[in-house]
């Protein structure tokens, strides 16, 4: 069986955030978050769960580093939640929230995995919600004064920070689909969430850099590779569309591009920026094009776009291929398209991939083992292509699986689970899966076989 090796240096870890794992809600000084508020109000989550308590890793987190450190990963991209160290999003520090991140950063050093911080993945504090939010620019000011204080604390062995985690999440997803909290709809208030966002990180890309020395600094995008139903005119128009409100809108931007014009047009002329880029200061776009190290990439699916207008706009079609129990389409190529694009388009400096995973609900048979084979398969195929990526030249350095293991999947709640851990949610009980055993042989011969 032919092996592919991955490059020497090349880092194997795996993905997690803080509210879908910690739980410890609202111990030792954390303030509320909208993730809280939002799984506290009825109707939201699918099954009807929250966070509260989640994989209980803020009790749990030494057994869980322990647990990383015998299945052979290398690095460990986490996030900090924002009210655990400011209870009221800006102005008071809560000392235990530090302390409680900072015992985990030794931890991980001690067990030889490099951290990768996130500082947001989502849990914005309740009390900057109060205020309006990401759509208000002070959201933004505040982001900066946070980073600041969690890079204090930690920058001397934090070495790796993404800034956001998926802006189109926090713009699009939560305030004009209203999917995730805070729940809006309303394209101005999205476009304004995510300008406010992607300032906000270039703001804090010089702030981390002062304050964590020889630190590496970026932003986690999310792609969905957009492909046309058919050669038409339109469903090309459409997927151009698609990739734009996606994936370009926050990429180019990133790389000095401002935000795309055919974009602009079309939200222009569907009404969706009556006041223009009113919200864009002058010096703005420069800002958020601050020089980064690295991009983080992540990649679960395609998107295959075919145009409904007028009844309908641009409408996702389902393919015959295969899909995870999320219902995305398991499209490996497009993977290794984003990758070279972003390279060869962009000249992304280097890439990690920062999320891909797979969501199936294989339990343990009666023998104690999970037999999660499709997930493995799912890893393998994405694996390969991100090799095929790095011998056709994209600076593909490292790879967090999504995700270490099963935990609160957001609007699905445990209803998803995307481990390479199996979790009882009952009992906290934490079992790898074949998966995940699988993930390990890789990561010892850093590399995977062709078949
Ligand atoms: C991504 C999120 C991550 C997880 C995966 C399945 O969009 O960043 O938290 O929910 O999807």
């Amino acid at each position: 069986m032919a092996q592919l090796h991955f490059p020497p240096e090349f880092l194997w870890g795996s993905a997690t955030s803080s509210y879908q794992i910690e739980g410890a809600w609202d111990e030792n000084g954390k303030g509320e978050s909208i993730w809280d508020r939002f799984t506290h109000t009825p109707g939201k989550i699918e099954d009807g769960s929250t966070g509260d308590v989640a994989c209980d890793h803020y009790h749990r987190w030494a057994d869980d580093v322990a647990m990383m450190s015998r299945l052979g990963l290398q690095a460990y991209r986490f996030s900090i939640s924002w009210p655990r160290i400011l209870p009221d999003g800006r102005g008071r520090v809560n000392q235990a929230g530090l302390d409680f991140y900072s015992r985990l950063v030794d931890g991980l050093l001690e067990a030889n995995i490099v951290p990768f911080v996130t500082l947001y993945h989502w849990d914005l504090p309740q009390a900057l919600q109060d205020e309006g939010g990401w759509p208000m620019r002070s959201t933004g000011e505040a982001f900066v004064d946070y980073a600041d204080v969690v890079s204090r604390a930690l920058g001397d062995r934090v070495k790796n920070w993404i800034t956001h985690n998926e802006p189109w999440c926090i713009g699009f997803l939560s305030h004009q689909i209203g999917e995730h909290a805070p729940g809006h709809q309303d394209w101005q208030e999205a476009l304004r969430a995510s300008h406010h966002v992607l300032l906000s990180h270039g703001w804090a890309v010089p702030v981390i850099r002062a304050n964590s020395l020889d630190a590496e600094v970026g932003i986690t995008l999310n792609y969905t590779y957009a492909t046309p139903a058919s050669s038409s005119p339109a469903d090309m128009a459409a997927a151009r569309w698609f990739d734009g409100y996606f994936n370009r809108w926050f990429t180019d931007p990133v790389y000095g591009r401002h935000y795309p014009a055919d974009m602009v047009a079309d939200f222009t002329a569907a009404g969706h920026l009556p006041n223009g880029l009113d919200f864009v200061q002058s010096g703005d776009m420069e800002i958020i094009a601050a020089p980064t190290d690295f991009l983080g990439v992540n990649y679960y699916t395609r998107a295959v776009l075919r145009d409904e207008s007028p009844d309908n706009g641009t409408q996702t079609v389902f393919t015959d291929l295969e899909q995870t129990e999320m219902g995305w389409e398991i499209y490996p190529e497009g993977l290794y398209r984003l990758l070279c694009r972003l390279y060869f388009d962009y000249e992304a400096p280097k890439l990690y991939i920062t999320e891909n995973g797979a969501s199936y609900s294989d339990g343990p048979d009666a023998d104690g083992k999970v037999r999660d084979h499709r997930r493995t398969e799912y890893m393998r195929q994405h694996f390969i292509a991100a090799y095929r990526a790095i011998q056709a030249g994209a600076p593909v350095k490292g790879y967090f699986v999504w995700s270490l293991m099963d935990n609160f999947e957001w609007a699905k709640g445990y209803l998803q689970r995307f481990g390479m851990v199996w979790v009882d949610f009952e009992t906290q009980q934490r079992i790898p899966k074949e998966s995940m055993h699988w993930v390990s042989r890789v990561i010892a011969e850093n590399a995977v076989s062709w078949e």
